[in-house]
This record gives C-alpha cells, structure tokens and sequence, in this order.
C-alpha cells in the first residue's frame, strides 16, 4: 500500500471487536516509531504497552474519561503514549519533543493500518492517575492513550472531515489563518 493509501485508510474507529492481540501484531508499528525523526535525535517518545487481558490493560483503560471508555473496552490493546521533556544529552528542555512523540505515534499508526489494524488515539484521559499508575518522574509528561484493535464486521474507514488545502498551505505574502 502507498503512504497516501495508508493515509486515507487510517481512521479513528471508536469501536473495536475485542479481539486480543500480540505483541508481534503490533511490532511493526513500534518499530516504525523507533525509527522515526527527532529534534537531535533525542527520540522522546516513550510508550507503555498493555495487552488486553493483562491487568495493565485494565488500569490504562481506568484512566479513560467515561465517552473514551465506552469504545476502548474493545479494543486489543492499550499503548498510553509519553513524551521525555528533556534532552538526555544536556539535561535542557526539548522544545521539539510533542513534535517528535506525533511524528513518532503518526507513524505507528499508519504501520498498523498496514498490518490490517484499526488504531484511535485519546486525549481524553485521567494524566493524574497516569502519572500516578505509572509512578512517572517529572521530566516524562503523559500525551494520550493509543487504542488498538480489529474493527467489528462491515466497519471501515469514513469519509475524511478536513479543512481544504488552501487553509492550511500558504505562500509567503500571504495572510495566514
Ligand atoms: C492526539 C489526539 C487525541 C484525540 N483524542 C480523542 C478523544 O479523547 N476522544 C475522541 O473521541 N477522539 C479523539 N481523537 C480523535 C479525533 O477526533 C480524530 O482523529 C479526528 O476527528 C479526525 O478523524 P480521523 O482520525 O478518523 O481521521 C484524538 C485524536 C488525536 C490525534
């Protein structure tokens, strides 16, 4: 499938089958994540991978805000996605670092459609009892919850909802909004 194929196939499904899965159903995901780009290679993003009938399956998806949970219950697995703040060679902030985890996750994400796996992501979500689930230091800061799965019988992509190319690619001169 081309990039622009997996692109249009990607989609946030807010249903699942229950399905379990794999660590190996979603290794090509994570390992299209690592390889990602970073701002000097810092590669902040870091993830905590919860397979559904595992007990962290259930406490990432605790944390879930009450709309989110109604649909990740289903899901085959739960990635709660991180972001270091720091840079680990000097200790400075990493003012790239959001960018790169969404590069990072953008890229798992397409990777799972490619392995023929539904993907959502959620901000909505409890950060304290993540931070504290985790017992997470100060310098990793919480991003969203990854959901996973095979989507239920005759479900698949919908029609894409996006502004048109001329709102978001500009010339310089032009007026910006
Ligand atoms: C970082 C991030 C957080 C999101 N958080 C939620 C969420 O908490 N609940 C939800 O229903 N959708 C959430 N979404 C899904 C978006 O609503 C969805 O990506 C957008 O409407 C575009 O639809 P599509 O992903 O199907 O193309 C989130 C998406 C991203 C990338």
């Amino acid at each position: 499938m081309s990039l622009l194929t997996l692109a249009q196939k990607r989609h946030s499904p807010r249903a699942f089958n229950g399905t379990p899965l794999a660590w190996d159903d979603l290794a090509n995901g994570f390992e299209a994540a690592r390889l990602s780009s970073s701002s000097y290679n810092n590669q902040p993003w870091r993830f905590v991978v919860a397979l559904r009938g595992e007990a962290g399956f259930d406490a990432l998806l605790a944390t879930a805000n009450s709309s989110n949970h109604t649909w990740m219950k289903d899901a085959g697995a739960i990635v709660g996605v991180m972001s270091s703040k720091i840079l680990q060679k000097t200790g400075e902030k990493d003012h790239a670092a959001m960018l790169g985890v969404g590069m990072a996750v953008g890229a798992m994400e397409l990777a799972f459609v490619e392995s023929g796996l539904a993907s959502m992501q959620a901000g909505g979500f409890d950060r304290k009892a993540f931070v504290e689930l985790l017992q997470l230091p100060d310098h990793i800061a919480p991003l969203s919850l990854l959901a996973i799965g095979r989507l239920p019988d005759g479900q698949g992509p919908t029609a894409k909802d996006r502004m048109a190319m001329a709102d978001i690619a500009f010339k310089v001169g032009d007026k910006i909004r």
